[in-house]
């Protein structure tokens, strides 16, 4: 045996708080709730045409179906339960291209702030473990906060000009379809 039984109890990882434990399933419910929402977009630039756009916003789905997937993970291997809710309806109808990413944008900053307040109750509860997960969602926000930005911000330099619009659509399909360095 190469740890005494108490040094073992001392060290090793205690249960979830059930307080803890709810908030990690709500922010699944966001991270499902985003992706559902991103795929509305998507669909919202199918319909229209853009495709770039459309393609753009379905690898974002994904993104966020994986960080559900990375927080139902972490919950089971803390000896957590998973309890899956609804998830919202999202907007499906948009006036401008402006208004997805103002939207998205918003979704994004709203995400920081319930990730930033589950790492405060971690850091309250003296749960390090859930803290230093959390780490790589901060981490994630800070760099989906900052694509949304650019994106934005190109977006109102091209105004209503359509040309600048479709170079934005093409931009966006080709990043899309690259791939994505391993995390
Ligand atoms: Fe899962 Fe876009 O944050």
């Amino acid at each position: 045996m190469l740890l005494s039984r108490n040094y073992r109890r001392k060290w090793s990882n205690p249960m979830l708080d059930p307080k803890i434990e709810a908030a990690l399933n709500r922010q699944i419910n966001h991270e499902m709730a985003a992706a559902y929402n991103y795929l509305a977009m998507s669909a919202w630039f199918e319909h229209g045409n853009l495709t770039g756009f459309a393609s753009w916003m379905m690898s974002q789905r994904l993104e966020e179906l994986t960080h559900a997937q990375k927080l139902l993970q972490y919950v089971l291997d803390r000896g957590g339960q998973i309890e899956l809710d609804a998830v919202e309806k999202p907007k499906n109808d948009f006036a401008d291209v402006h208004e997805v990413f103002a939207l998205a944008l918003e979704m994004e900053k709203e995400n920081t702030e319930t990730i930033n307040d589950l790492y405060v109750m971690a850091n309250e509860l003296g749960d390090y473990a859930t803290q230093s997960h959390l780490q790589w969602f901060l981490d994630e926000q800070v760099e989906e906060e900052k694509t949304f930005d650019e994106i934005k911000s190109l977006l109102e330099m091209a105004g209503d000009d359509r040309s600048a619009l479709l170079y934005l659509n093409d931009k966006l399909g080709a990043r899309a379809a690259a791939p994505k360095p391993a995390e």
